[in-house]
Order: C-alpha cells, then sequence, then structure tokens
C-alpha cells in the first residue's frame, strides 16, 4: 500500500495560508493535517471552525482532523460540517469512546483515536476493528517542533501486531517530531501516514521536502 504524508497546517503561516494550502495542492502530500487544541487537553489553543471551514473551501484533498480537546461528542456534527474527512479523537478525552467512534461512522466519515506517549496499544483491544485510523502521538501533543520519542517504534510495532491478528482495516498515523531521519524506519515499524509540521514548513522548499519525504517511504 501507498504510504501517505499528512502536513500538519499547525506550522503554517497564518498570514499566507493560502499560498500554503496551495502549496500542499500542488505538492506530492496526501492529506491536510488539522489540530485543533481546546487550551484545556493541550496546554495550547490553535484555531477553530471558520479556519477549518476556509482550509476546505481552498483544500483539494481530504482533512485529516486531530481533535486534541475534551468531551469532543459535543462538537463532531459541527467538524463534520465544517469538511472533516477524517476525525480523530483522543483516548484519554473519551469516557465512552465505543460511542463517540460509532457517533462519528454515523456521518460516514473515517473515525480515527489517538494515543498519548504514556498511554499503552493495549487499551484499543476491544474498538480496533471499529477503527479506520489510528494515530501514534509520537511527541507530547499541543506543540509542533518537538524532539520525537523514541519509545514510540515499539508502539507501532505492538499496534501493527494487533491490526494484523484482528479483523481490522485501521491505518497508522505518527505525529510529532517526523522527518527524514525516522521517515523510513517509522515505515517500517509498520506506520501507513506520517504527519510532519516543522519539517515541512520550517524547510526553505517545502514542496520539495514533501517530495523528498515521499520518495523515502515510497521508493519506486
Ligand atoms: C502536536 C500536533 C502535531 C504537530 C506536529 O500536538 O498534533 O500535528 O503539528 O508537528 P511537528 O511535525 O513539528 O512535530
Ligand atoms: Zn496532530
Amino acid at each position: 500500500m501507498k504510504r501517505l504524508i499528512a502536513p500538519s497546517l499547525l506550522s503554517a503561516d497564518f498570514g499566507n495560508l493560502n499560498r500554503d494550502i496551495e502549496m500542499i495542492n500542488k505538492s506530492q502530500a496526501h492529506w491536510f493535517h488539522l489540530d485543533i487544541m481546546d487550551g484545556v487537553f493541550v496546554p495550547n489553543i490553535s484555531f477553530g471552525f471558520p479556519v477549518i471551514k476556509y482550509i476546505k473551501k481552498a483544500a483539494k484533498k481530504p482533512l485529516d482532523v486531530h481533535l486534541m480537546i475534551i468531551e469532543p461528542d459535543k462538537y463532531i456534527e459541527k467538524f463534520h460540517a465544517a469538511g472533516a474527512d477524517i476525525l480523530t479523537v483522543h483516548f484519554e478525552a473519551c469516557t465512552h469512546l465505543h460511542r463517540t467512534i460509532q457517533a462519528i461512522k454515523s456521518l460516514k466519515i473515517k473515525a480515527g483515536v489517538s494515543l498519548n506517549p504514556h498511554t499503552p496499544v493495549h487499551v484499543l483491544e476491544n474498538i480496533i476493528a471499529d477503527l479506520d485510523l489510528v494515530l501514534i502521538m509520537s511527541v507530547n501533543p499541543g506543540f509542533g517542533g518537538q524532539k520525537f520519542i523514541e519509545h514510540s517504534f515499539k508502539k507501532i510495532m505492538q499496534l501493527k501486531k494487533m491490526i494484523n491478528t484482528s479483523n481490522s482495516k485501521a491505518l497508522i498515523e505518527v505525529d510529532g517530531g517526523v522527518d527524514n531521519s525516522n521517515a523510513k524506519k517509522l515505515i517500517s515499524a509498520g506506520a501507513d501516514v506520517l504527519v510532519a509540521g516543522n519539517y515541512i514548513f520550517g524547510s526553505k522548499n517545502p514542496e520539495k521536502t514533501i517530495s523528498d519525504l515521499n520518495n523515502i517511504i515510497n521508493p519506486s
């Protein structure tokens, strides 16, 4: 299967958002990764519905929306209406995760669950068959540009095993500190989708950085 790249707009230049969206449209990236932070679940606040709606209008690729918020159930329909194609909630933020996942799936969009670095993979055993995606946080959520946590490789391998031995088609997405130094190893461990923010938008030529990353993870 083709491995995917999801640039995180958290590191985009919001004064030139249109330019950065067009860059992703033109590039070899596959999804737009949107980080939604509420200042409660994580110690940072990012952006909300008007910005997502704007991105949806300009984006020619799916919107992968990563909710770092408490009580996500309250807003699932609003994120769907704003244009989310994939909606990922945090395991740590959901008391009734099964209900939350069914609510997302009832809107005919893809449902994902994200795990913080300290949360073991086995907590997903009883829900893995229902998931379209599992997002492994390889930094503590809240900020771009942090250092990759090495233990994530082990979690990806454990998760891959769980997916292969269950009736699950879930993709494994990795988020935080991803760059050209760990991309190949992440794919070998079992990752299907790589999120990258700082590595892409902090580079001189983001479109080329995406293309270089794509060559690493999808060698021809
Ligand atoms: C962090 C976010 C990430 C972040 C990744 O809480 O979930 O998506 O933007 O940024 P980098 O690639 O810079 O670590
Ligand atoms: Zn994210």
